[in-house]
Protein backbone atom coordinates (compact mmCIF):
# COMPACT_ATOMS: atom_id res chain seq x y z
CA UNK A 1 0.00 0.00 0.00
CA UNK A 2 2.53 2.56 1.38
CA UNK A 3 4.41 1.78 -2.41
CA UNK A 4 1.81 2.21 -4.67
CA UNK A 5 0.69 5.72 -2.75
CA UNK A 6 4.11 6.85 -2.65
CA UNK A 7 4.87 6.08 -6.70
CA UNK A 8 1.64 7.60 -7.62
CA UNK A 9 2.50 11.36 -5.38
CA UNK A 10 5.62 10.94 -7.07
CA UNK A 11 4.59 9.88 -10.72
CA UNK A 12 1.90 12.78 -9.96
CA UNK A 13 3.93 15.60 -9.08
CA UNK A 14 6.85 14.64 -11.75
CA UNK A 15 3.93 14.37 -14.37
CA UNK A 16 2.14 17.52 -13.53
CA UNK A 17 4.52 19.65 -12.31
CA UNK A 18 8.13 19.61 -13.62
CA UNK A 19 9.74 20.60 -16.76
CA UNK A 20 13.52 21.00 -16.52
CA UNK A 21 14.93 23.69 -17.83
CA UNK A 22 18.14 24.27 -19.62
CA UNK A 23 19.66 27.62 -19.79
CA UNK A 24 22.80 28.65 -22.18
CA UNK A 25 24.93 31.79 -21.66
CA UNK A 26 26.61 33.61 -23.77
CA UNK A 27 30.80 34.35 -22.42
CA UNK A 28 31.50 37.64 -22.42
CA UNK A 29 34.73 38.18 -25.43
CA UNK A 30 37.01 39.35 -22.72
CA UNK A 31 37.20 39.75 -19.08
CA UNK A 32 34.52 42.33 -18.44
CA UNK A 33 31.47 40.81 -18.60
CA UNK A 34 28.21 42.22 -20.41
CA UNK A 35 24.72 40.90 -20.17
CA UNK A 36 24.00 37.52 -19.99
CA UNK A 37 20.93 36.07 -22.81
CA UNK A 38 19.22 32.90 -21.62
CA UNK A 39 17.81 30.73 -23.08
CA UNK A 40 14.89 28.42 -21.75
CA UNK A 41 13.72 25.26 -23.07
CA UNK A 42 11.49 22.41 -21.88
CA UNK A 43 12.69 18.78 -21.17
CA UNK A 44 10.99 15.73 -20.30
CA UNK A 45 10.82 15.10 -16.59
CA UNK A 46 10.88 11.40 -15.01
CA UNK A 47 7.39 9.95 -13.71
CA UNK A 48 8.81 6.93 -11.36
CA UNK A 49 6.08 4.35 -11.69
CA UNK A 50 7.32 2.13 -9.81
CA UNK A 51 9.28 2.74 -6.35
CA UNK A 52 10.91 0.12 -4.20
CA UNK A 53 10.06 -0.14 -0.61
CA UNK A 54 13.80 -0.35 0.63
CA UNK A 55 14.85 2.33 -1.16
CA UNK A 56 12.62 4.82 -2.52
CA UNK A 57 14.21 6.67 -4.90
CA UNK A 58 17.15 7.40 -4.52
CA UNK A 59 19.67 10.36 -5.73
CA UNK A 60 21.44 7.81 -8.06
CA UNK A 61 18.02 6.69 -10.03
CA UNK A 62 16.86 10.34 -9.90
CA UNK A 63 19.68 12.15 -11.87
CA UNK A 64 20.03 8.88 -13.93
CA UNK A 65 16.32 9.25 -15.14
CA UNK A 66 16.90 13.14 -15.72
CA UNK A 67 19.89 12.11 -17.63
CA UNK A 68 17.69 9.64 -20.18
CA UNK A 69 15.03 11.79 -20.70
CA UNK A 70 18.07 14.65 -21.22
CA UNK A 71 20.67 13.67 -22.97
CA UNK A 72 21.73 17.06 -22.67
CA UNK A 73 22.34 17.00 -19.15
CA UNK A 74 23.80 13.63 -18.99
CA UNK A 75 27.23 15.21 -17.92
CA UNK A 76 26.01 17.14 -15.34
CA UNK A 77 23.93 13.91 -13.99
CA UNK A 78 27.65 12.52 -13.82
CA UNK A 79 29.13 15.88 -12.01
CA UNK A 80 25.87 14.89 -9.31
CA UNK A 81 27.72 11.62 -8.35
CA UNK A 82 30.75 13.80 -7.31
CA UNK A 83 28.08 15.73 -5.30
CA UNK A 84 26.33 12.81 -3.84
CA UNK A 85 30.26 11.29 -2.66
CA UNK A 86 31.23 14.59 -1.09
CA UNK A 87 28.28 14.88 0.57
CA UNK A 88 28.30 11.65 2.52
CA UNK A 89 32.26 11.94 2.93
CA UNK A 90 31.51 15.42 4.24
CA UNK A 91 28.72 14.47 6.80
CA UNK A 92 30.76 11.24 8.01
CA UNK A 93 33.71 13.91 8.78
CA UNK A 94 31.59 16.13 10.53
CA UNK A 95 29.98 13.23 12.47
CA UNK A 96 33.21 11.95 13.06
CA UNK A 97 34.85 14.94 14.17
CA UNK A 98 32.87 14.92 17.88
CA UNK A 99 34.94 11.92 18.46
CA UNK A 100 38.49 12.12 20.63
CA UNK A 101 40.66 10.49 18.17
CA UNK A 102 39.41 12.74 15.50
CA UNK A 103 41.60 15.35 15.77
CA UNK A 104 39.66 17.28 13.25
CA UNK A 105 38.41 19.87 15.64
CA UNK A 106 39.65 23.74 15.70
CA UNK A 107 41.12 25.91 13.42
CA UNK A 108 44.29 24.99 11.01
CA UNK A 109 45.84 28.21 12.02
CA UNK A 110 45.81 29.48 8.39
CA UNK A 111 44.02 32.70 7.35
CA UNK A 112 41.62 32.42 4.20
CA UNK A 113 41.89 35.17 1.31
CA UNK A 114 39.12 37.15 3.05
CA UNK A 115 41.01 37.57 5.91
CA UNK A 116 39.37 34.76 8.01
CA UNK A 117 40.46 31.79 10.09
CA UNK A 118 40.32 28.60 8.36
CA UNK A 119 38.89 25.58 10.59
CA UNK A 120 40.54 22.08 10.11
CA UNK A 121 37.65 21.11 8.83
CA UNK A 122 36.89 24.00 5.96
CA UNK A 123 40.41 22.74 4.29
CA UNK A 124 39.54 19.11 4.50
CA UNK A 125 35.90 19.47 3.07
CA UNK A 126 37.42 21.69 0.34
CA UNK A 127 39.82 18.97 -0.55
CA UNK A 128 37.29 16.55 -0.69
CA UNK A 129 34.77 18.15 -2.85
CA UNK A 130 37.34 19.65 -5.07
CA UNK A 131 38.76 16.03 -5.71
CA UNK A 132 35.18 14.61 -5.94
CA UNK A 133 34.14 17.10 -8.26
CA UNK A 134 37.09 17.29 -10.55
CA UNK A 135 37.33 13.55 -10.78
CA UNK A 136 33.97 13.32 -12.88
CA UNK A 137 36.07 14.86 -15.70
CA UNK A 138 33.67 17.03 -16.37
CA UNK A 139 34.53 20.36 -14.39
CA UNK A 140 36.42 23.06 -16.05
CA UNK A 141 36.69 25.76 -13.29
CA UNK A 142 36.18 26.31 -9.80
CA UNK A 143 35.96 28.88 -7.29
CA UNK A 144 35.31 28.14 -3.65
CA UNK A 145 35.24 30.05 -0.52
CA UNK A 146 38.41 28.39 0.98
CA UNK A 147 40.58 28.78 -2.48
CA UNK A 148 42.33 31.78 -3.51
CA UNK A 149 40.87 34.56 -6.27
CA UNK A 150 41.69 33.34 -9.83
CA UNK A 151 43.34 35.15 -12.53
CA UNK A 152 43.87 39.11 -12.10
CA UNK A 153 41.38 40.01 -9.51
CA UNK A 154 44.16 38.20 -7.16
CA UNK A 155 45.72 40.54 -4.33
CA UNK A 156 49.41 40.64 -4.50
CA UNK A 157 50.32 39.08 -1.35
CA UNK A 158 48.34 35.85 -2.89
CA UNK A 159 50.89 34.03 -4.45
CA UNK A 160 49.15 30.45 -4.67
CA UNK A 161 46.11 29.72 -6.70
CA UNK A 162 44.53 26.56 -7.54
CA UNK A 163 42.22 25.85 -10.10
CA UNK A 164 41.06 22.69 -10.92
CA UNK A 165 40.67 21.99 -15.22
CA UNK A 166 40.25 18.53 -17.02
CA UNK A 167 40.23 18.14 -20.79
CA UNK A 168 36.54 17.30 -21.20
CA UNK A 169 35.47 19.89 -18.98
CA UNK A 170 31.90 21.30 -19.31
CA UNK A 171 30.56 22.75 -16.15
CA UNK A 172 32.33 25.54 -13.66
CA UNK A 173 31.34 24.75 -10.27
CA UNK A 174 31.48 27.43 -7.04
CA UNK A 175 31.31 26.32 -3.32
CA UNK A 176 31.02 26.63 0.23
CA UNK A 177 32.75 23.69 1.40
CA UNK A 178 31.92 24.25 4.83
CA UNK A 179 28.98 26.55 5.53
CA UNK A 180 28.84 27.18 9.26
CA UNK A 181 32.33 26.18 10.06
CA UNK A 182 31.75 28.33 13.74
CA UNK A 183 29.26 25.93 14.54
CA UNK A 184 31.21 22.47 14.27
CA UNK A 185 33.40 22.46 17.47
CA UNK A 186 30.01 22.32 19.61
CA UNK A 187 27.97 19.77 16.82
CA UNK A 188 26.05 22.19 15.64
CA UNK A 189 24.35 22.12 12.15
CA UNK A 190 26.64 23.17 9.69
CA UNK A 191 26.44 23.01 5.54
CA UNK A 192 27.55 22.57 2.41
CA UNK A 193 26.46 25.02 -0.64
CA UNK A 194 26.90 24.35 -4.39
CA UNK A 195 26.21 26.10 -7.58
CA UNK A 196 27.59 25.26 -11.39
CA UNK A 197 27.31 27.18 -14.41
CA UNK A 198 28.26 26.09 -18.18
CA UNK A 199 31.58 26.30 -18.98
CA UNK A 200 33.06 27.71 -22.15
CA UNK A 201 34.43 24.70 -23.79
CA UNK A 202 36.73 27.01 -25.91
CA UNK A 203 38.29 27.84 -23.17
CA UNK A 204 42.31 27.28 -23.30
CA UNK A 205 43.60 27.76 -20.05
CA UNK A 206 47.26 27.39 -18.96
CA UNK A 207 46.57 25.67 -15.85
CA UNK A 208 49.65 26.81 -14.37
CA UNK A 209 49.40 30.63 -14.44
CA UNK A 210 49.10 32.47 -12.22
CA UNK A 211 47.80 36.09 -11.50
CA UNK A 212 49.39 38.42 -13.86
CA UNK A 213 50.98 35.57 -15.87
CA UNK A 214 47.13 34.59 -17.95
CA UNK A 215 46.69 35.94 -21.08
CA UNK A 216 43.35 38.29 -21.58
CA UNK A 217 41.70 35.03 -22.56
CA UNK A 218 42.99 32.63 -19.83
CA UNK A 219 41.76 35.16 -17.48
CA UNK A 220 38.30 35.31 -19.71
CA UNK A 221 37.82 31.83 -19.31
CA UNK A 222 38.73 31.77 -15.56
CA UNK A 223 36.15 34.68 -15.18
CA UNK A 224 33.47 31.97 -16.11
CA UNK A 225 33.22 31.83 -12.25
CA UNK A 226 31.75 35.52 -12.22
CA UNK A 227 28.42 34.71 -13.97
CA UNK A 228 25.03 35.76 -12.47
CA UNK A 229 22.50 33.87 -10.34
CA UNK A 230 20.42 33.61 -13.16
CA UNK A 231 22.53 31.49 -15.50
CA UNK A 232 23.38 29.08 -13.21
CA UNK A 233 22.00 25.56 -14.57
CA UNK A 234 22.18 23.76 -10.71
CA UNK A 235 22.28 24.80 -7.22
CA UNK A 236 22.55 22.03 -4.34
CA UNK A 237 22.75 22.54 -0.62
CA UNK A 238 24.07 19.48 1.86
CA UNK A 239 22.75 20.14 5.80
CA UNK A 240 24.56 17.98 8.34
CA UNK A 241 22.06 17.85 10.85
CA UNK A 242 20.13 15.83 12.81
CA UNK A 243 19.71 14.04 9.57
CA UNK A 244 21.71 14.65 6.59
CA UNK A 245 20.10 16.58 3.56
CA UNK A 246 20.61 16.96 -0.04
CA UNK A 247 18.59 19.94 -1.68
CA UNK A 248 19.21 20.58 -5.25
CA UNK A 249 17.26 22.41 -7.53
CA UNK A 250 17.69 22.03 -11.75
CA UNK A 251 15.93 25.25 -12.74
CA UNK A 252 12.38 24.14 -12.13
CA UNK A 253 11.81 23.23 -8.20
CA UNK A 254 13.53 22.09 -5.92
CA UNK A 255 13.57 18.09 -4.62
CA UNK A 256 15.10 17.36 -1.08
CA UNK A 257 16.63 14.13 -0.26
CA UNK A 258 17.55 12.78 2.81
CA UNK A 259 20.27 10.49 3.52
CA UNK A 260 19.58 6.65 4.46
CA UNK A 261 22.67 5.62 6.55
CA UNK A 262 21.15 2.05 6.24
CA UNK A 263 21.80 1.82 2.40
CA UNK A 264 23.99 4.69 2.12
CA UNK A 265 21.97 6.43 -0.35
CA UNK A 266 20.17 9.88 -0.90
CA UNK A 267 16.78 9.17 -1.19
CA UNK A 268 14.02 11.73 -2.24
CA UNK A 269 11.96 12.94 0.28
CA UNK A 270 10.27 15.97 -0.83
CA UNK A 271 9.85 16.18 -4.56
CA UNK A 272 8.31 19.76 -4.56
CA UNK A 273 9.50 21.32 -1.72
CA UNK A 274 7.64 24.79 -1.64
CA UNK A 275 8.35 27.79 0.90
CA UNK A 276 5.17 29.05 2.84
CA UNK A 277 4.09 32.59 1.08
CA UNK A 278 3.68 34.15 4.79
CA UNK A 279 5.20 33.61 7.79
CA UNK A 280 6.12 34.40 11.61
CA UNK A 281 9.48 33.83 11.39
CA UNK A 282 12.34 36.18 11.19
CA UNK A 283 16.32 34.62 11.14
CA UNK A 284 18.77 37.95 10.87
CA UNK A 285 21.79 38.21 13.75
CA UNK A 286 20.03 40.79 15.39
CA UNK A 287 22.84 41.65 17.30
CA UNK A 288 23.68 44.19 14.32
CA UNK A 289 20.12 46.04 14.06
CA UNK A 290 21.09 49.32 15.46
CA UNK A 291 23.29 49.22 12.09
CA UNK A 292 20.48 48.09 9.65
CA UNK A 293 19.44 50.55 6.83
CA UNK A 294 15.92 52.01 8.68
CA UNK A 295 13.43 50.46 6.59
CA UNK A 296 14.68 47.15 7.80
CA UNK A 297 14.86 48.30 11.35
CA UNK A 298 10.95 49.29 10.70
CA UNK A 299 9.29 45.81 9.11
CA UNK A 300 11.54 44.15 11.66
CA UNK A 301 10.00 46.38 14.82
CA UNK A 302 6.66 45.52 12.71
CA UNK A 303 7.41 42.16 13.61
CA UNK A 304 8.25 41.94 16.78
CA UNK A 305 5.37 43.96 18.10
CA UNK A 306 3.21 41.85 15.55
CA UNK A 307 1.66 45.42 14.06
CA UNK A 308 3.53 44.83 10.62
CA UNK A 309 1.45 44.35 7.26
CA UNK A 310 0.18 40.57 8.47
CA UNK A 311 -0.43 42.03 11.80
CA UNK A 312 1.10 38.65 13.02
CA UNK A 313 3.64 38.83 16.14
CA UNK A 314 7.03 36.96 14.56
CA UNK A 315 9.72 34.86 16.30
CA UNK A 316 13.07 34.51 16.15
CA UNK A 317 15.09 31.47 15.37
CA UNK A 318 18.84 31.40 14.41
CA UNK A 319 20.91 28.83 13.71
CA UNK A 320 24.42 31.00 12.27
CA UNK A 321 24.61 28.85 9.48
CA UNK A 322 23.02 30.03 6.44
CA UNK A 323 22.38 26.24 4.96
CA UNK A 324 20.46 25.51 8.79
CA UNK A 325 18.60 28.80 8.52
CA UNK A 326 17.81 28.54 4.90
CA UNK A 327 16.54 25.10 5.19
CA UNK A 328 14.31 25.32 7.74
CA UNK A 329 13.36 28.82 6.47
CA UNK A 330 12.01 26.23 3.66
CA UNK A 331 9.83 24.06 5.45
CA UNK A 332 8.39 26.56 7.54
CA UNK A 333 8.64 29.52 6.20
CA UNK A 334 10.24 32.84 7.28
CA UNK A 335 12.67 34.99 6.02
CA UNK A 336 16.07 34.99 6.41
CA UNK A 337 19.53 37.70 6.11
CA UNK A 338 22.32 38.90 6.26
CA UNK A 339 21.36 42.18 5.70
CA UNK A 340 24.19 45.49 4.69
CA UNK A 341 24.62 47.37 8.10
CA UNK A 342 26.89 50.47 8.26
CA UNK A 343 30.05 48.81 9.63
CA UNK A 344 29.57 46.01 6.70
CA UNK A 345 27.77 47.97 3.73
CA UNK A 346 27.32 44.65 1.97
CA UNK A 347 26.79 42.27 4.89
CA UNK A 348 28.99 39.11 5.31
CA UNK A 349 27.36 36.55 3.03
CA UNK A 350 29.48 35.44 -0.39
CA UNK A 351 27.20 36.00 -3.60
CA UNK A 352 29.08 33.49 -5.45
CA UNK A 353 28.82 30.61 -3.33
CA UNK A 354 26.43 31.44 -0.91
CA UNK A 355 23.97 33.97 -2.21
CA UNK A 356 23.41 32.47 -5.38
CA UNK A 357 22.75 29.71 -4.73
CA UNK A 358 20.95 29.79 -2.13
CA UNK A 359 18.83 32.46 -4.04
CA UNK A 360 18.14 29.76 -6.92
CA UNK A 361 16.76 27.27 -4.79
CA UNK A 362 14.83 29.84 -2.43
CA UNK A 363 13.20 31.20 -5.74
CA UNK A 364 12.65 27.61 -7.13
CA UNK A 365 10.90 26.94 -4.10
CA UNK A 366 8.64 30.15 -4.22
CA UNK A 367 10.34 32.25 -2.27
CA UNK A 368 12.23 35.78 -3.04
CA UNK A 369 15.72 37.23 -2.35
CA UNK A 370 16.40 40.49 -2.48
CA UNK A 371 19.26 42.75 -1.33
CA UNK A 372 16.53 45.12 -0.42
CA UNK A 373 16.73 46.93 -3.68
CA UNK A 374 17.82 44.41 -6.29
CA UNK A 375 17.04 40.57 -6.58
CA UNK A 376 20.47 38.97 -5.67
CA UNK A 377 19.87 36.38 -8.65
CA UNK A 378 20.54 39.06 -11.16
CA UNK A 379 23.54 40.49 -9.72
CA UNK A 380 27.00 40.28 -11.99
CA UNK A 381 29.96 39.39 -9.24
CA UNK A 382 33.11 41.30 -10.11
CA UNK A 383 35.28 39.27 -7.80
CA UNK A 384 34.99 35.55 -6.88
CA UNK A 385 34.86 36.43 -3.06
CA UNK A 386 32.49 39.56 -2.96
CA UNK A 387 30.27 39.88 -0.23
CA UNK A 388 26.28 40.71 -0.77
CA UNK A 389 23.57 41.90 1.26
CA UNK A 390 20.88 39.11 1.27
CA UNK A 391 17.08 38.97 2.47
CA UNK A 392 15.32 35.78 1.72
CA UNK A 393 12.03 33.79 2.34
CA UNK A 394 8.29 33.90 2.35
CA UNK A 395 7.41 35.55 -0.77
CA UNK A 396 4.79 38.31 1.46
CA UNK A 397 7.13 39.16 3.75
CA UNK A 398 10.11 39.56 1.59
CA UNK A 399 7.68 41.75 -0.35
CA UNK A 400 7.07 43.77 2.78
CA UNK A 401 11.23 44.47 2.85
CA UNK A 402 11.25 45.23 -0.97
CA UNK A 403 8.22 47.71 -0.59
CA UNK A 404 9.77 49.60 2.77
CA UNK A 405 12.60 49.94 0.28
CA UNK A 406 11.17 51.43 -2.45
CA UNK A 407 9.29 54.42 -0.37
CA UNK A 408 12.37 54.68 1.80
CA UNK A 409 13.93 58.18 0.85
CA UNK A 410 17.77 58.32 2.24
P1 LIG B 1 31.09 30.34 6.73
O1 LIG B 1 31.19 29.44 7.91
O2 LIG B 1 31.04 29.57 5.43
O3 LIG B 1 32.11 31.44 6.72
O4 LIG B 1 29.65 31.04 6.73
C1 LIG B 1 29.16 31.60 7.93
C2 LIG B 1 28.07 32.55 7.57
C3 LIG B 1 26.69 31.94 7.42
O5 LIG B 1 26.62 30.57 7.36
C4 LIG B 1 25.94 32.44 8.60
O6 LIG B 1 24.64 32.73 8.23
C5 LIG B 1 26.69 33.65 9.04
O7 LIG B 1 28.00 33.49 8.62
C6 LIG B 1 26.67 33.86 10.53
O8 LIG B 1 27.37 35.01 10.83
P2 LIG B 1 27.30 35.71 12.28
O9 LIG B 1 28.09 34.84 13.18
O10 LIG B 1 27.90 37.07 12.06
O11 LIG B 1 25.84 35.79 12.68
MN1 LIG C 1 29.21 30.06 4.47
MN1 LIG D 1 32.48 28.11 4.68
Amino acid sequence: MRISLFAVTVATLYSDALAFTTKAFHRPASSSLSATVEKVSKTKVPVFDEVCDTTGVTLKRFMSEVAMLNPELTELAVLFGGVDTACKALANLVKRSQLPSSETLGYEGNVNVQGEDQKKLDVIANDVLKRALRFTGRLGVLASEEEDTPVDIMPENVKKQEIVIDESEKYVAVFDPLDGSSNIDAGCPTGTIIGIYEHDENCDIDENCVGEECTELEAACLANTLQPGTNLVAAAYCLYSSSTFLALTLGNGVYMFTLDDQIGEFVLSNPDVKIPESSNIMSFNSANYDNWDQPLKDVVKGWETGTGKSQTAFSSRYIGAMVGDVHRTLLYGGVFGYPGDKKNPNGKLRLLYEGAPMSFIMEQAGGLSTTGTQRVMEIIPEIVHQRVPMIMGSKNDVEEIIEAYDNWKQ
